[in-house]
């Protein structure tokens, strides 16, 4: 049988219903965690992932909430807490853009972007955390009493021209993350970000969709292929596992190199 590191643990993925948090569901569920696969509008999506997880074995669930709400936040951890007793992973995913000029960006861009992508992982940090303390460690299950992973991006360290609400909210959740994973260490809660580069999902359709794009972004990727969501899931099950129980407070940027300033392999 496959290597199943998570077996036993209840897993909330946000934002599940597409693209990474999609191939993360999938990952911690063949990883062997119970997961719950959060959508916010793509029910008919979220559903037939959680139905194809159950067709394989795992113990799945699609659960609405937006993020960025507070009631829906608390209700869903409620049903979740209901279902299942407890969480030991939640990997906050939910994240969306909607670019524009800044000079033409409005209010409403600004904070929907805000909303879900920075905002969501607190209420969503906040609500497993009370549950993660409350529980503490079962050594049976894990080394720690939680494992909580934000989805970053490379705009949490590269500036972003055209996208300063996104670029804003990723550099945000480089210090949540960092300072969530300082105050909750003496808890045995680890916390850690993945930083994807192009990953190939509907959120950068335009990026890749023809060739001409595609080949303007593979001049960003020095490693020379587009990311896939299953490789952003390989990474987010060993940040879940025990396999990383030393690894605490940090960003994995898995880019392909995107982060090298590839322009400077042939200037400066
Ligand atoms: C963005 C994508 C973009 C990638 C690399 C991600 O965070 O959501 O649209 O392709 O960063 O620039």
């Amino acid at each position: 049988m496959a290597y199943q590191p998570l077996r036993g643990q209840k897993a909330l993925v946000t934002g599940a219903s597409s693209g990474i948090g999609e191939g993360i569901a999938r990952a911690l569920g063949a990883a062997g965690a119970s997961v719950v696969v959060n959508y916010g509008t793509n029910a008919d999506a979220a559903h037939r992932i959680a139905d194809e997880m159950k067709a394989d074995g795992v113990d799945a669930m699609a659960l609405r909430a937006d993020v960025s709400r507070e009631d829906e936040v608390r209700e869903m951890f409620r049903e979740m807490l209901t279902a299942w007793g407890t969480i030991d992973i939640l990997v906050n995913n939910a994240g969306l853009q909607r670019d524009a000029p800044f000079a033409e960006m409005t209010l409403e861009q600004w904070n929907v972007v805000l909303g879900v992508n920075l905002t969501g992982m607190f209420l969503c940090a906040r609500e497993a955390a009370r549950e993660m303390i409350r529980r503490g460690v079962r050594p049976e299950v894990s080394r720690a009493a939680g494992k909580i992973i934000c989805i970053s991006s490379v705009h949490e360290q590269i500036p972003w021209a055209g996208h300063v609400n996104y670029a804003a909210s990723k550099g945000g959740v480089k210090l949540l993350m960092q300072s969530l994973a300082q105050e909750l260490a003496p808890y045995r809660i680890r916390v850690n970000s993945i930083a994807p580069g192009a990953i190939q999902t509907p959120i950068n359709r335009a990026a890749w969709e023809t060739p001409e794009a595609l080949a303007a972004l593979l001049k960003l990727i020095p490693y020379g292929r587009i990311g896939l969501p299953e490789d952003i899931g390989k990474a987010a099950v060993w940040l879940a596992s025990d396999d990383s129980d030393y690894v605490h407070g940090q960003t994995l940027f898995v880019d392909g190199g995107m982060t090298l300033y590839p322009e400077f392999a042939h200037g400066g």
